[in-house]
């Protein structure tokens, strides 16, 4: 006998990535699709999924003659489909302020680094974290949230760098923390205090690397305030060189390493990566093929983010085939953040992983899932809907899943729960979708 406290019925299709196959493709009412990265796609029409305590208790086809009991409440999905909420490995999502006119002035010509360089991008929300208070941050952040979680994410990996000083760097953790606490999403805190070398380094960089290194670090460390640490390896911000003591040093304090690598140029941030054991490295638009072989001989997954290469105006958005051949496993993310992606939407990033990275449908579902949870250490928690995972799941006004990715431009998310709890719903006057 199984027991329930909530039983989501008429769910019209549920999809959800699997690592094991056991029951291969001869289940009635279920199709199994082969993915990248030791995943499967699981297809069930239609499905119910039962939760207990806030954890699902089984996820299936309403004829498997399940013995449940439900001690809860039952509600009708309506014919919605279900499918995992969205893991979003790469966020910056703890801003003040816009930058919308560097994003006209950018696609009209003047480069990412130029703009950086005159003390614009990175720098100028830098100066607009540093003078908001820990309530207005708060607040800015929260908004930025509310539009993640209600186009479907509920597991945010959050960078820092913003603050680049101690006072500020720790606020924004701080602020991190307070939204986690929240209870409407699930949060991956990571210290970037190497982001940018703040306008009060200028030309010192090594001198602000050990700044971070000796005095930073040790405080976020003590006060555990982030689980990841991360680097912009790029030419004009750290070398890898400068990188190393960093990286070191955070590894022996028990930080796990993701890196911001080959955005704009190669300049060896993969053999970095490899070389302290990186979890990931993210963005990856000039990496090499023999970088590609060496980040899958040591395990370190790969985070592709073509919402930034789209709000740049960029065009080389590196095809996914050459990360599957490599034998890598891909997640995606929005890279969510004021000034070179600013979209909540992984809805909006998988339509732009089928149309430039050319990732087959399949694949961009489970790396926006299932393998996001994977590079965050969560793959036993969430990112799939399965037996003891937490009940993390969207429904969407989609016909089936294949219309992900061709209906573009528009959210089709019309539920999301988190842990079991309602924390959005496409409600509108019809009342079709009042959960
Ligand atoms: O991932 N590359 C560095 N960091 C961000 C951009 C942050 C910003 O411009 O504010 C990125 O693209
Ligand atoms: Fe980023």
């Amino acid at each position: 006998m199984i027991n329930c406290d909530l039983i989501i019925k008429n769910i019209s299709q549920l999809i959800t990535p699997v690592l094991n196959n056991n029951s291969g493709n001869q289940i009635e009412n279920t199709l199994v699709k082969n993915c990248h990265g030791g995943a499967y796609l699981k297809i069930i029409s239609p499905a119910e999924v039962g939760i207990k305590k806030g954890k699902i208790v089984y996820a299936g086809s309403p004829w498997d003659n399940l013995q449940v009991k439900n001690e809860g409440k039952i509600i009708d999905a309506r014919g919605l489909i279900a499918l995992p909420a969205f893991v979003d490995p790469h966020t910056h999502l703890i801003f003040s302020g816009y930058r919308a006119e560097e994003f006209h002035l950018r696609l009209q010509g003047t480069t990412y680094l130029e703009i950086l360089r005159r003390g614009g991008g990175i720098l100028s929300t830098v100066k607009k974290v540093r003078d908001s208070s820990f309530e207005e941050l708060y607040q800015d952040s929260k908004n930025h949230l509310l539009t993640l979680v209600e186009n479907g994410t509920t597991t945010i990996e959050v960078k820092s760098g913003y603050g680049l000083d101690l006072e500020n760097e720790v606020k924004m953790l701080e602020v991190t923390r307070a939204l986690n606490n929240e209870g409407i999403a699930r949060f991956i805190p990571t210290f970037m205090g190497l982001h940018a070398v703040p306008s009060e380094y200028q030309g010192k960089t090594r001198e602000y690397v050990e700044y971070m290194t000796d005095e930073v670090l040790p405080i976020i460390a003590e006060k555990k305030l982030a689980h990841f640490v991360d680097v912009f390896v790029e030419k004009g911000v750290f070398s890898p060189e400068e990188a190393l003591p960093f990286l070191e040093k955070s590894l022996k304090l028990g930080f796990k390493i993701r890196l911001h690598a080959d955005e704009f140029s190669d300049i060896g941030a993969i053999p970095l990566a490899c070389r302290v054991g990186a979890v990931t490295a993210e963005h990856l638009l000039t990496t090499s093929d023999a970088s590609l072989l060496a980040m899958a001989k040591n395990k370190v997954m790969a985070i592709l983010l073509p919402g930034t290469i789209f709000s740049l105006g960029l065009e080389g958005f590196p095809f996914f085939n050459r990360f599957q051949k490599a034998g890598l496993k891909v997640a995606l993310g929005t890279d969510f953040n004021p000034g070179t992606s600013m979209t909540e939407s992984m809805e909006f990033i998988i339509s732009l992983a089928v149309t430039r990275l050319k990732m087959p449908l399949e694949d961009a579902i489970v790396a926006s899932t299932l393998h996001g949870a994977t590079s965050l250490g969560l793959e036993d928690i969430t990112g799939s809907l399965e037996t003891g995972k937490s009940a993390d799941l969207i429904f969407l006004n989609l016909p089936n899943y294949q219309h992900l990715g061709y209906r573009q431009g528009i959210s089709h998310v019309k539920a999301v729960f988190f842990a079991g709890k309602l924390v959005s719903t496409g409600y509108t006057k019809l009342g079709k979708y009042n959960f």
